[in-house]
C-alpha cells in the first residue's frame, strides 16, 4: 500500500488452475456448471481478500453465460482482478478459459463480475477498503466500467422491485395468454371464498 492508502491492481491479481476430473461431470458427461461457479467464488474471495487484507463476503454475482461446455480432462484457468473499489465494495472481474491439451485448443468459457464487500472482523459490518492505484489506461477503463456496472446494478434492482410492487395480477394473467403455462387449476381468492 502506498502512503496515500492505495494498492495496485497487480498486487491482488490471482490465477487459479484446476484439472477437470471425472467426479466434476454432470449426467451429460460435461463439467457441472456449479463446479465452475464454485471456483469463481473461490478466486473472487481470494482476490478481494488479498486487496482488502481482511474478511469479505460475496454480495452479488452478475450473470454468468456459459459460452462453451467444459470437458472432463480440460485444464480450467481462472483469472481474477479487482476492477473497481467503492467504499467497502470491490468488483472482481473473472475470466475463465478451458484448455484441451490433446487438441491444443483454448476456449473462453465465461466472464463475470463478482461484488465482494469487506466486513470488519469486530462488528461484521461493511468497512472501508484501500483504493486502487491505477497504473495504465486498461486499468482506468476497467475502473470506469466497474463504476458504471455498480450504478446499473442498483438501477436494475430498483426497477425490478418497483415493477413487482406495482404488479396488477389480473392484467398480468391476461398477458400470460400464449405463454408456456396453464392456469386451468388456478384457485383464486374469490373461488376459495365461494
Ligand atoms: C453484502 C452485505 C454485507 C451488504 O450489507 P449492507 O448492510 O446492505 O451494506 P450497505 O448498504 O452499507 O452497502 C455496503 C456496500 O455493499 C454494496 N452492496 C450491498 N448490497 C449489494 C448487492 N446486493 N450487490 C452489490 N453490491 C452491494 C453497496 O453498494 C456498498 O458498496 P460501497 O460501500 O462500496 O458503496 C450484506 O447484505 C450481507 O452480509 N449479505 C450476505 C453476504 C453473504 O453471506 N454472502 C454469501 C456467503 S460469502
Amino acid at each position: 500500500m502506498n502512503e496515500a492508502g492505495f494498492r495496485t491492481v497487480k498486487s491482488s491479481q490471482v490465477i487459479l488452475k484446476e484439472l477437470m476430473v471425472p467426479s466434476y461431470a454432470n449426467f451429460g458427461g460435461k463439467v457441472h456448471g456449479g463446479v465452475i461457479l464454485g471456483l469463481m467464488d473461490k478466486i473472487a474471495y481470494t482476490c478481494a481478500a488479498s486487496h482488502c487484507k481482511g474478511y469479505c463476503v460475496t454480495a452479488s454475482v452478475d450473470s454468468v453465460d456459459f459460452m462453451n461446455p467444459v470437458e472432463v480432462g480440460d485444464l480450467l484457468t481462472l483469472y481474477a482482478s479487482v476492477n473497481y473499489v467503492g467504499t467497502s465494495s470491490m468488483e472482481v472481474g473473472i475470466k475463465v478459459e478451458s484448455e484441451n491439451f490433446r487438441e491444443g485448443i483454448i476456449k473462453h468459457t465465461n466472464t463475470s463480475y463478482f461484488t465482494m464487500v469487506a466486513l470488519s472482523e469486530e462488528t461484521r459490518q461493511p468497512t472501508r477498503v484501500a483504493g486502487l492505484l491505477l497504473e495504465d489506461e486498461e486499468e482506468i477503463r476497467r475502473f470506469v466500467m466497474g463504476k458504471l456496472r455498480k450504478k446499473l446494478r442498483r438501477a436494475h434492482q430498483q426497477e425490478i422491485s418497483d415493477i413487482g410492487e406495482a404488479l396488477n395480477l389480473r392484467q398480468a394473467m391476461i398477458e400470460l395468454q400464449g405463454e408456456n403455462c396453464d392456469l386451468s387449476l388456478l384457485v383464486t381468492q374469490e373461488t376459495v371464498k365461494v
